[in-house]
């Protein structure tokens, strides 16, 4: 059940293969903010369809993205993990701030649509996408969102459109906090460390997968881009690969990139990465012995259970929306 403390709101698109910037960027946070806070982690499935999906593989990536959180750490007796389209008031506030309160000039700006659609006759849906975002987290009364990097412009525009509308109809949505991290907001594909790490990318070479074989992440490191000269150092304009790499470590093994420079200073980037490869097998190994003991079932009744205790609260909510609007008689 929730109680009086402050409201976390954050989700995944299960889409493509969970890699270990989504865990440093996004999960990492839940894990830590639980401790404080009322959590709620959604499986936002109907984000993931803004792309074409097979319909077999996407009801197996719920299942699967579920897992993940739990492995990781999510703890299910005190945080919420739903999917989305199991509340249907996700849609239907999307519909609502579409014409209330978001403008097409809005939506204009988003980079990560630019991004994403390219010169294609893309869906409407994925244009549409940061507006669903927003109804996600206000029809939650969310106070803060932990997100990395590529949602800072999305929670943006989310704080925007609950402001216009209480503007228009009176006071009606708290307005979120964006919580990023410092390091670890962005991390880069390990085969070019000037685009991100990306569960779309085409080559798996870019990413390291939560589901990665352990041998398999460590060849990924073996293998990884490095920058010139041999200097282990933080230096995110010289040494982009590098720095990335820093990162990678200094979360995964709780040291600080201040240490590990002082540590590799007369060392190379081989003796490096094999020490980064040895610590990024042994949390993938830590985590897949949790997540291979979880079952689909298990996860079914936790979905089930956290969307049943959190609708009387999205009920009220969109109710206070509708009357605002006019449409609740
Ligand atoms: P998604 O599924 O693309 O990514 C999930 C989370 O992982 C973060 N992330 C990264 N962090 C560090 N380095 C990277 N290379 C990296 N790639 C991804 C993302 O910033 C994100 O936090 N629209 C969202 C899902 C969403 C959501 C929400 C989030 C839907 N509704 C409401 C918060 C609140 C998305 O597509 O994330």
């Amino acid at each position: 059940m929730l109680n009086n403390q402050k409201i976390v709101f954050s989700g995944i698109q299960p889409s493509g293969n969970l890699h270990i910037g989504n865990y440093i960027g996004a999960i990492s946070q839940w894990i830590e903010m639980q401790k404080k806070y009322n959590c709620i982690f959604c499986i936002v499935d109907y984000h993931a369809i803004t792309v074409k999906q097979d319909p077999a593989i996407l009801s197996k990536k719920i299942i699967e993205i579920a897992k993940i959180y739990i492995a990781s750490g999510i703890d299910t007796q005190k945080s919420f993990i739903f999917k989305q389209s199991d509340i249907s008031e996700h849609a239907e506030l999307a519909w609502i701030l579409n014409c209330a309160s978001a403008r097409i000039n809005d939506l204009n700006k988003m980079t990560q649509f630019k991004d994403k659609a390219g010169q294609n006759n893309v869906s409407v849906g994925l244009y549409d996408y940061p507006v669903l975002m927003a109804a996600d987290i206000l029809l939650h009364e969310t106070d803060f969102v932990p997100v990395g990097d590529d949602q800072v412009q999305h929670v943006e525009l989310c704080r925007v459109l609950a402001k216009r509308f209480n503007n228009q109809f009176g006071q009606t949505f708290k307005i979120p906090e964006l919580i990023i991290k410092k390091y670890g907001a962005r991390i880069m594909g390990l085969d070019n460390p000037n685009i991100k790490m990306s569960k779309s990318a085409i080559s798996p070479a870019n990413y390291i997968a939560m589901t990665d074989k352990p041998e398999m992440a460590v060849k990924k490191i073996m293998r990884a881009v490095t920058d010139s000269g041999n200097e282990i150092k933080f230096d995110k304009i010289n040494k982009p690969a590098i720095s990335n790499l820093l990162v990678i470590y200094s979360l995964l093994s709780n040291q600080s990139i201040e240490h590990l420079e002082k540590i590799y200073i007369n060392k190379n980037y081989s003796d490096f990465k094999k020490d980064l490869a040895n610590v990024v097998s042994e949390f993938l190994k830590q985590f897949q012995k949790k997540y291979n003991n979880i079952s689909d079932k298990e996860v079914e009744n936790i979905l089930e259970k956290s969307a049943k205790a959190l609708k009387p609260k999205t009920d009220v909510v969109l109710k206070k929306v509708k009357e605002k609007i006019g449409v609740s008689l």
